[in-house]
């Protein structure tokens, strides 16, 4: 029996940012799937998001690690976005590597050739074979779970004194208002009415 989901915000994950030409999306499911030679990453993508769809057009994605000083602005750009309704590298600083743009303040990054994809139901799972990677700085990084637990202060939200919201669990989505309608689905991450949570400021 799930008693309770969001333990799964315990499991040790970072905060990044997924790019591929043409779409990218803030992602916290990467792994390391082996550090030998080659270097195995895989991430887990949402088959509803267009960078899923790019990244199995380009057969290429890259990874930039966001840190402890994140600019709130590359968080909601990338996470509450469609890469299909806008150009997103456009609103934040951004350099090309290997033909992809990758974030400029972060803690660094790694380009992926696609390996290997696997269906994994809502996801799909890629596997990315590392061609490249750099270091920008030493800095703290931003855990899923920091995240989770801050994410009104990190995303600076206005919330007006006495008024309820609910937050999406699985993305960080606010949905101001009293009630949720019946049928709500996040607009972001598709999670359903259950994996919202109420609170008032
Ligand atoms: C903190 C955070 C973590 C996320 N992690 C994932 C993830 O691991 N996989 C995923 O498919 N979507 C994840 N999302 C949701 C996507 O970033 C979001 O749906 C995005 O708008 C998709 O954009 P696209 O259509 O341009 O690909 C996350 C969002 C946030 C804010």
């Amino acid at each position: 029996m799930i008693k309770n989901k969001k333990i799964t915000r315990n499991i040790s994950a970072g905060m990044y940012v997924l790019s591929t030409y043409g779409a990218g999306c803030m992602v916290d499911t990467v792994m390391q799937i082996s550090a030998g030679d080659p270097v195995l990453i895989s991430v887990a993508v949402n088959k509803n998001n267009y960078t899923n769809e790019m990244i199995k057009k380009n057969k290429k994605f890259a990874i930039s690690i966001l840190d402890m000083d994140v600019d709130a602005n590359i968080i909601k750009t990338f996470g509450f976005n469609s890469s299909r309704d806008m150009n997103k590298f456009a609103e934040v600083d951004t350099i090309e590597v290997d033909g992809i743009e990758v974030i400029k303040n972060c803690i660094g990054y790694m380009t992926c050739e696609v390996v290997n994809i696997i269906d994994a139901d809502t996801h799909t799972l890629f596997i990315g074979k590392m061609v490249g990677a750099d270091k920008f700085n030493y800095k703290k990084q931003m855990t899923y779970n920091y995240y989770q637990e801050n994410k009104d202060d990190i995303l600076k939200i206005e919330l007006e004194n006495g008024k309820t919201f609910y937050v999406c669990t699985i993305c960080g989505y606010v949905y101001k208002g009293e009630e949720l309608p019946e049928d709500f689905v996040c607009p972001i991450c598709f999670a359903s009415r259950e994996l919202f949570e109420k609170k008032m400021k």
